[in-house]
């Protein structure tokens, strides 16, 4: 059989990784597939670069001219972001090219259009490398769990913020210092908003909550909250009462609707996902057949990345001949089934809560707040004073049982109007993961 001809905007760090993948394990790719994979032409800023990483391949400067070229099947976009990367995806499809793209913001933010417009085009789009790195989980979503109701989705998926957490766990450091080592060690970005405020994790949860349920992607509905303002005590404390915190990205379908979100989380440290450390990625799904299956690997780096983008080229190579209506469809299910479903305001949440205080440390204290809890509806799990500080303020660590959020916010609200109470009360949400 004749060589699929792959074309390459971007040789970043991905676009760099994904010429070795296809270069070093060019045999063993043929041997899998039955016929070759050739680089045929790559765009980038610097020829360079081009010449030395894929000496073979046809140097292109213009993202647009690439995308067009007749010796070009499949177009590999990896550039990122949502400016030229969009506009040459767009063109690619409209020119009847195949797509692969690791860009999980031009997915969670314009896939509705951009799917519609493969399928219309009769030509593949796909994204395994947008979530979670090297984690097959896209493959693992659309075809392995294919029996299933899946119930719900809990992943840690940004490694920027969990090597963060990592070390300020073990190390008991500040989140700014512990930034500055991880932006030292190449981690994190020198603006690092887009890991650490859970835009990255946000694009990623919201692609797999689509393909969880059969829904459009619906990024701007998802609830983001970061790690930057979390206080190493809290991390402390949740661990002295047998949790650790973790930046996950959740989707939950509930019969009111489905749960959106990414937030730090407390989970009992006797899960698997709250043993992922470092940079390291993991995603829990629950199924109602299969149950819980855990994905765990690299979510980000050079060859861990380009190994998902090259399966995703593999897989193209397999379905070209296919007819369109037997290949896996773009968000899993048929595209004419693909149906929006409520996303709940954080409001209308189901959560359990870890709550500090700050409050006069002086008789009955602790029967207003619990009061003020109890005249919510929220019940306590556990509830320790920590010591007190500056002599006449004590700090109260309360964790609740499962509640609806708007309850837990009346209840702080109303706390914190006490006397007593010195505001903000820190709140965290806590997930027990079982079942
Ligand atoms: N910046 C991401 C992370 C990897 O820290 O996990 C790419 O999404």
């Amino acid at each position: 059989m004749k060589p699929v001809n792959i074309g390459l905007l971007g040789l970043g760090t991905v676009g760099c990784g994904t010429a070795t993948v296809l270069q070093e394990n060019a045999a063993e790719i043929s041997r899998r597939l039955g016929r070759d994979v050739r680089l045929a032409a790559v765009c980038d800023k610097s020829a360079g670069k081009a010449a030395e990483i894929a000496p073979n391949a046809a140097f292109v400067q213009d993202p647009f001219e690439l995308v067009q070229r007749d010796d070009v099947d499949v177009v590999v976009e990896l550039f990122g972001g949502t400016g030229i990367a969009k506009d040459a995806v767009l063109k690619a499809l409209e020119n009847g090219k195949h797509v692969v793209t690791a860009n999980k913001k031009l997915l969670a933010e314009h896939g509705n259009e951009i799917f519609p417009l493969a399928e219309s085009k009769n030509v593949m789009v796909q994204f395994e490398a947008a979530v979670a790195g090297g984690i097959p989980i896209i493959k693992a979503l659309r075809e392995g769990l294919a029996a299933n109701n899946i119930k719900s989705i809990a992943g840690i998926i940004n490694g920027t913020s969990n090597f963060i957490l990592s070390e300020m766990r073990e190390k008991g450091s500040a989140f700014a210092d512990v930034l500055k080592e991880a932006q030292a060690l190449g981690y994190a970005e020198a603006d690092p908003t887009f890991d650490i405020e859970g835009h990255d994790a946000g694009h990623k949860i919201t692609i797999m909550s689509a393909l969880a349920f059969g829904t459009p992607v619906d990024f701007g509905s998802c609830y983001l909250e970061g790690i930057s303002t979390l206080d190493s005590r809290d991390i402390k404390y949740a661990e002295e009462l047998g949790y650790r915190i973790k930046l996950l990205g959740i989707t939950r379908k509930t019969d009111k609707g489905i749960e959106l979100r990414v937030h730090p989380t407390l989970i009992p440290e006797s899960r698997l996902l709250a043993n992922v450390n470092g940079v390291m990625n993991a995603v829990r799904v629950n199924a109602d057949m299969v149950g819980e299956t855990l994905y765990y690997g690299a979510g980000a780096g050079a060859l861990p990345t380009a190994s998902a983008v090259v399966a995703d080229i593999i897989d193209i190579c397999r379905m070209l001949g296919a007819d369109a209506a037997n290949r896996v469809p773009h968000l899993a299910f048929q595209p004419g089934r693909v149906k929006a479903q409520t996303i709940l305001p954080m409001d209308e949440i189901t959560s359990s809560y870890y709550l500090r205080v700050q409050a006069k440390d002086k008789p009955g204290t602790l029967g207003k707040i619990t009061g003020l809890l109890a005249g919510q509806g929220v019940s306590i799990e556990a509830l320790i004073q920590k010591g007190v500080i500056n002599k006449t303020t004590a700090e109260i660590v309360i964790l609740s049982h499962t509640t609806i959020e708007k309850n837990i916010k009346a209840a702080t609200t109303a706390i914190e109007q006490l006397d007593c109470v010195e505001t903000p009360i820190t709140m965290i949400r806590m997930e027990n993961l079982h079942g």
